[in-house]
């Protein structure tokens, strides 16, 4: 299990988090709902290092592994698909995947697997990853995380700006994962999705948790009172 344990997280003196706590279990998917600047990105970011957290903030197991490097985290199976893809534009789909596969683990996804079960990736593997339309780059994005085949997977608005056929495809794929035991934590800006696409969701509002719950019996009008902190 992979916990956040009353995590405070800052920007220098700005305190973005405030006490939060926070599970996923093996196998599930939990959605963060909440407005722009409620810290959904930043609670990613602190569970893999990239913003600072205490050791014992972030547990995994019930060992603390808080504050140790985003490359730490993902040799323990906590892999992040960042907000904004991040992909190396210089390099093809294929390459890209190549090199994430050096910091991964060994697992079930491999770049032939991903090919096979996606055509539509084998088919532009060999362009440069900035000659790829925003859903097929949302596409390499995934893959990047999933070819290191973690047991934890962290997605920031992996379906921000893509078309309705490129968010079912995004979706799709990352549905398989999740028929692989994948526990995943999904940040989506559409709420509805969201709820759909998960087990358990957690509302945050300013830093905090100020709702949480199964997705399956949320009720809708509390969500969107949660969201706009109504
Ligand atoms: N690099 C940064 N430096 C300073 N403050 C930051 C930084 N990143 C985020 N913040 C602040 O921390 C708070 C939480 O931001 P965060 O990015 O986690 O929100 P979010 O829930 O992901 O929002 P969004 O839906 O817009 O992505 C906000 O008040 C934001 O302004
Ligand atoms: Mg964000």
């Amino acid at each position: 299990m992979l916990r956040t344990e009353r995590l405070d997280a800052y920007y220098g003196l700005f305190q973005a988090l405030f006490g939060l706590t926070f599970e996923v279990k093996p196998g599930e998917t939990v959605a963060l709902i909440g407005s722009n600047g409620a810290g959904k990105s930043t609670l990613l970011r602190s569970i893999v290092g990239s913003v600072r957290a205490r050791p014992d903030g972030v547990l995994l197991d019930g060992r603390p592994v808080g504050g140790d490097p985003e490359r730490k985290q993902l040799d323990r199976g906590i892999a992040l698909v960042p907000e904004g893809r991040r992909l190396f534009p210089s390099l093809t789909v294929r390459e890209n995947l190549q090199l994430a596969m050096r910091n991964g683990r060994k697992g079930p996804w491999t770049i032939e697997r991903l090919m096979k079960e996606f055509p539509v990736m084998e088919a532009f593997q060999h362009r440069p990853a900035t000659a790829l339309s925003g859903g097929q780059q949302q596409l390499v994005a995934l893959s990047r995380a999933l070819v290191c085949n973690p047991g934890y997977l962290l997605c920031d608005e992996i379906s921000l700006g893509l078309s309705p056929v490129a968010v079912n495809e995004v979706y799709e794929l990352l549905g398989r994962a999740r028929s692989d035991g994948l526990a995943v934590v999904l940040v989506e800006q559409n709420v509805k999705r969201a709820l759909s696409e998960s087990d358990r969701f957690y509302c945050i509002q300013k830093g905090r948790v100020v709702l949480e719950g199964s997705s399956e019996h949320a009720d809708h009008a509390q969500v969107a009172q949660a969201y706009f902190g109504i």
